[in-house]
């Protein structure tokens, strides 16, 4: 399975490091990021981990104020994009070609901040990870993931049904968001499209899983939940009008005790 996901992040890598484009899509800079960044609240001086780091924006963003990063990623060519861009950016991020599901470059109680932005919805081995984000965690430590919404996730249980193109926004209306079969935990796969809106050429893996699935993987850990956020748009877009509707992303912050 490890292979499998590996070889799609791998063919997937300078396609998906040009749809990120060093900031992210605008779903990830208007809704998700600010709400991550509250969550992990001042990182100044402090040991951050960036587990499934994809081509390193965040790690970039957060050693640019002031954290001490570490980024791992499956992927040696998103790693190896990763190093390119830090140094053309001056500045110093280690990066590891490392599992998030059993990370072997870090050693027990290394990080005061544990990072995975959109990486656990991806993974097969939800209980192993989170158990290693508790291993590689100091005492006091915090852990922020974020995921794509469980209940109202098109690549899971659900889908829009969508009316006529508006003609402000370009994007189709919503008409109402349906919801089937949450409870059934399993593997789909998906292939996505570019902002010219070319396929990538491999699909992608994606494990529907329930809210409490997650929230209880957790508690199992060890870790103790702060927050659940369920972020909306940032600005009072009306290209964000679905967004606001029902919630795009879920971001979850948790404590080592
Ligand atoms: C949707 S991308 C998110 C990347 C980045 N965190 C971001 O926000 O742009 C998922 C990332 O998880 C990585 N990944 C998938 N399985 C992994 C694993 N078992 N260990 C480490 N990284 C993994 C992929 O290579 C990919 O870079």
């Amino acid at each position: 399975m490890d292979e499998k996901i590996r070889k799609q992040w791998e063919s997937n890598a300078e396609v998906f490091s040009n749809l990120i484009d060093g900031e992210g899509t605008p779903h990830h800079r208007m809704i998700l990021n600010p709400c991550v960044e509250r969550l992990l609240g001042d990182v100044k001086g402090k040991q951050l981990l960036d587990a499934g780091c994809g081509e390193g924006y965040l790690a970039r963003h957060y050693a640019k104020k002031g954290a001490i990063v570490t980024a791992i990623d499956l992927s040696e060519r998103l790693i190896e994009t990763s190093e390119q861009l830090t140094e053309s950016e001056g500045i110093n991020v280690d990066y590891r070609v490392d599992n998030v599901c059993y990370i072997e470059s870090v050693p027990n109680e290394e990080f005061d901040l544990v990072l995975s932005n959109l990486v656990l919805l991806n993974i097969p081995c939800l209980g192993d990870a989170i158990n290693e984000f508790y291993r590689v965690l100091k005492i006091g430590g915090v852990l922020v993931f974020s995921i794509v919404h469980p209940a109202f996730n098109f690549y899971g249980p659900g889908s829009w049904q969508m009316g006529e193109k508006d003609p402000e926004t370009n994007r189709r209306m919503g008409i109402f968001f349906k919801v089937d079969r949450y409870f059934e935990e399993k593997e789909y796969e998906r292939y996505w499209k570019t902002r010219e809106g070319e396929t990538f050429p491999e699909p992608i893996s994606f494990f529907h899983r329930t809210l409490s699935t997650y929230i209880n993987k957790l508690s199992e850990a060890g870790f103790r939940l702060l927050e659940l956020a369920e972020p909306v748009p940032v600005e009072d877009d009306d290209f964000f009008d679905r967004e606001r509707r029902v919630p795009f992303f879920a971001v979850f912050k948790a404590v080592k005790e």
